[in-house]
């Protein structure tokens, strides 16, 4: 029992580490979700709304550039101080480039006239007069490509005559997205924190119900007395629900741990009894000098009475003992139950008749049925004794066997003093006799009706008892034809 208590306080801890790391875990695997997501898509929205401006300002300054063929002639210093303007403003540099892919403008100085073949400046060419915008995340920056479409004047046709390339740097987004990095892995950290904190305390209360009830029950193991034996952990609907099938579980046990301290208690008692009238006569006659023969012949037959009652009651108590043990101890067979009956009622005649007691019986049919005999005819012998035993002088016992196709009834009925209303759910009881100084003159031990009803139950029967006080008592009993396992 000890290691059971152990493995309850090992499992409502391991219950609790795996409640909190639960939490943990959802907590975590939440915070990165969302700090992930919230990083990605500050910096796709930083870097779009980047992007919408310098493109706006760079086609502004596009058109500008194309409006006075500032590819041929790079004297307009309005445009000239925009470029610079624009390159410094935006951290960045802007180059111009003519169609034969020559930079015949750097805002940095470092790369006039050379030439520059890269794919952006080719597509734009190809484009058609599209813009084209790369974000280069790793490098931090973003590069665009405005093309200076020209109209010819002859034509009218519209033709890409140069490039505007703007490269800005991205390193504001960067700093900002380590900030907010810093300031989510705080947050995190945080958040994690109060997570563990949440996770004891519901540990702690989901557990606290099933710790209490591992208490209670620890209390009812170490005895009835301790307790008043009712359990009742109302905190969940599935605590309520064990306790009260503790409770019916517990119950049982109580009754069954009284019935037994009353069965041992009645045994002793009935045991004891026969031994102490052997000793008081016994005694008697020790205590007397010049015993006549006669009382010592009067006494040492009530001696003998007394070795047979104790006999009785001890062959009684062993019958019991076997039919408690399982069904498996039946010995079934295919047996003639009227020849049972009469068989029964010839060794029981003498006694009856002693008592001028009438016994008949009544075969409705042939019945064959499978059963363990010895113990079956100990049971309707019970039942027949019982009917002559109390009995009125001049009486009757009427027993009758009926079957149909799967059952066969007997039926015993007597005219005789009854039994009380409210003795009668006590009947089958061990060692219960209903007016227990008549019975001692009558004799009997009060077990007769407890084998009876044990041996009918065993062969998956039923016994039924019918009574009115002072006119008779019918009992009947019902068995299967075919013994089922
Ligand atoms: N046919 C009956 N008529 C009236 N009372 C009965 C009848 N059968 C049983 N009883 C009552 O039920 C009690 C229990 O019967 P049961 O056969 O178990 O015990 P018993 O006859 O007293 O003793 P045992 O059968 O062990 O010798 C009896 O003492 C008696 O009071
Ligand atoms: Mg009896």
């Amino acid at each position: 029992m000890k290691m059971k208590k152990g493995k309850i306080r090992n499992f409502l801890k391991s219950m609790k580490i795996q409640l909190v790391l639960l939490c943990i875990l959802i907590g975590a695997l939440s915070g990165l979700i969302v700090r992930v997501g919230i990083l990605k898509s500050y910096e796709k929205r930083a870097v779009s709304v980047k992007n919408i401006e310098i493109l706006s300002q760079a086609k502004i300054l596009a058109n500008q550039i194309a409006d006075a063929d500032y590819l041929h002639d790079m004297s307009s210093e309005a445009i000239t101080a925009q470029l610079e303007q624009l390159s410094q403003f935006y951290d960045g540099r802007v180059m111009i480039i003519d169609a034969a892919f020559r930079i015949i403008k750097d805002t940095y100085d470092l790369d006039t006239n050379k030439i520059i073949i890269s794919e952006e400046v080719i597509k734009s060419f190809d484009g058609k007069g599209k813009e084209i915008s790369n974000y280069d995340a790793q490098n931090h920056y973003i590069e665009m490509t405005v093309p200076l479409v020209e109209t010819e004047e002859e034509t009218e046709q519209q033709r890409v005559s140069g490039i505007l390339l703007v490269s800005v740097s991205t390193d504001e987004i960067e700093t900002n997205l380590e900030y907010l990095r810093s300031r989510a892995l705080i947050l995190q950290t945080a958040e994690l924190l109060l997570l563990f904190a949440v996770g004891v305390g519901i540990s702690i209360r989901m557990t606290k119900p099933l710790k209490r009830m591992a208490k209670s029950l620890d209390e009812l193991r170490n005895g009835y007395g301790e307790t008043d034996g009712t359990l009742m952990i109302t905190d969940y609907t599935e605590t309520i629900e064990v306790s009260e099938k503790l409770n019916k579980l517990y119950a049982r046990m109580k009754m069954l741990d009284d019935s037994r301290q009353e069965f041992v208690s009645n045994v002793s008692h009935e045991l004891k009894t026969p031994l102490t009238s052997m000793k008081v006569l016994a005694d008697s006659l020790n205590g007397q000098e010049d015993v006549p023969v006669e009382l010592y012949r009067e006494f040492m037959q009530d001696i003998g009475n007394e070795i047979e009652r104790e006999t009785k009651i001890i062959n009684d108590l062993l019958s019991l003992v076997k039919m408690d043990k399982s069904a498996s101890d039946l010995n079934i067979t295919s047996v003639n139950i009227n020849e049972m009956l009469e068989q029964i009622l010839k060794r029981l005649r003498p006694i009856a008749g002693g008592q001028h007691i009438e016994l008949v019986l009544e075969s409705f049919r042939p019945v064959t049925a499978e059963i363990d005999e010895v113990k079956l005819t100990l049971a309707i012998t019970n039942l027949i004794e019982n009917g002559i035993k109390y009995n009125k002088q001049e009486g009757w016992v009427h027993i009758s066997l009926n079957a149909d196709h799967q059952y066969f009834y007997v039926k015993v009925e007597d005219c005789g003093i009854g039994i009380p209303k409210d003795s009668i759910e006590h009947i089958y009881e061990r060692f219960y006799r209903v007016d227990k100084s008549h019975s001692r003159e009558i004799g009997g031990t009060g077990l007769g009706l407890a084998i009876t009803r044990n041996a009918i139950l065993m062969h998956r029967g039923a016994i039924k008892v019918f009574s009115t006080e002072g006119e008779g008592t019918v009992f009947t009993v019902r068995i299967p034809l075919n013994y089922i396992a």
